[in-house]
């Protein structure tokens, strides 16, 4: 009966991952299966926005995916097992997995990001199944899920290093010296995405004459970025960060068809961020694949930021969110 406890105990695992916010974007796949991205990103882990993930092989008959309470099957299912079948192989098992997910926002709320899903999925997978992977390891395996996960396993400032292959591809910590940084969410509600973020990166890619002038200009910003955070220069970094983040953006909306993530309260909050800075508090806006704007601010600015945020957008949930921790294990 010991035995079989233990066996039982070391095939089920849990972690929890945060989310991160991308300053430096990640836009494009050079290896679409490996998921090798065109150019290097750079992100900040944030607290507050985590999943919490448990995976028990062996306890049922097929894969089973719930998330927050809810049964997946389809797309979200078929992501996840294949995703397991990267680890089955490299464990040498073949169990089906029950796995069980809880976010610390809804799902669907255009903030659950798959950054945090495939960082705990990728940690508690590799533990029950007995692997014992280094933190640069789980980064790569989080990567084949979902590209930004890679990010997610550790805290603080992030580098994804582009690489060319599946050894050379994954993230690691950047020192973030005395800067303190935050991000403040600006939450517009929306239906559903229009089109998944892995689906329009595609079409960029394919369609958009504006994409190889945005990817070519990634690794000078990245290097400033880099440079700007060794010498704490937040105003530098914000500046770039926003630049960047347009950038991308006008490559999508060139794409053939368009690939639009902005509605009307997105324009609004984008113009706040401007007034906020005319007004000459330090704030930078950054957006993603979705309608949400998020703000970069100076830590010791953010809740002056979010003030201002709040008056010029009353419709709006405005959250300031800190650097948060890298993938933890619970025991
Ligand atoms: C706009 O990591 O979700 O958030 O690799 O296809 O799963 P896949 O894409 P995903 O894309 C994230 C894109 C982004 C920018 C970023 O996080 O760097």
């Amino acid at each position: 009966a010991e035995s079989d406890g233990s066996l039982a105990a070391s095939r089920c695992a849990t972690a929890v991952a945060n989310s991160n916010i991308a300053l430096i974007k990640y836009w494009g796949k050079a290896d679409e299966r490996l998921i090798i991205p065109r150019a290097s990103s750079l992100s900040l882990t944030l607290d507050g926005l985590s999943t919490s993930t448990t995976v028990q092989f062996g306890a049922s008959d097929a894969d089973s995916l719930t998330i927050d309470g809810t049964t997946q099957q389809g797309t979200a299912l078929n992501r996840v097992s294949a995703f397991l079948d990267i680890i089955r192989e490299k464990a040498g098992i073949n169990l089906p997995a029950r796995v069980t997910s809880a976010n610390t926002v809804p799902y669907g709320a255009g903030l659950a990001s798959s950054a945090s899903a495939f960082a705990a999925l990728a940690g508690a997978a590799c533990e029950a199944a007995g692997l014992d992977a280094t933190p640069r390891e789980l980064s790569r395996l989080a990567r084949r899920g979902s590209g930004s996960a890679c990010r997610s396993i550790f805290g603080g400032l992030v580098k994804w290093n582009a690489g060319h292959d599946d050894e050379s591809s994954y993230a690691e910590p950047v020192d973030s010296g005395d800067m303190d940084l935050a991000v403040i969410v600006v939450l517009i509600s929306g239906e559903k995405k229009p089109i998944s973020s892995r689906e329009a990166m595609r079409r960029t890619v394919v369609t958009s004459p504006l994409y190889d002038a945005w990817i070519d200009s990634c690794q000078d910003d990245l290097d400033a970025a880099l440079a700007a955070i060794r010498q704490g220069d937040v105003e530098r970094f914000g500046e770039l960060t926003e630049a960047n983040s347009f950038g991308m953006h006008a490559s999508m909306m060139a794409s053939r068809p368009a690939v639009l993530y902005w509605l009307p309260e997105t324009v609004s909050a984008l113009n706040a961020v401007t007034s906020i800075r005319d007004g000459g508090l330090g704030a930078w806006s950054t957006m993603d694949a979705g309608p949400n704007v998020k703000v970069l601010t100076d830590g010791r600015d953010a809740e002056r930021v979010a003030d201002e945020l709040r008056n010029r957008l009353p419709d709006c949930e405005v959250q300031i969110h800190r650097p948060g921790d890298g993938l933890r294990f619970v025991r």
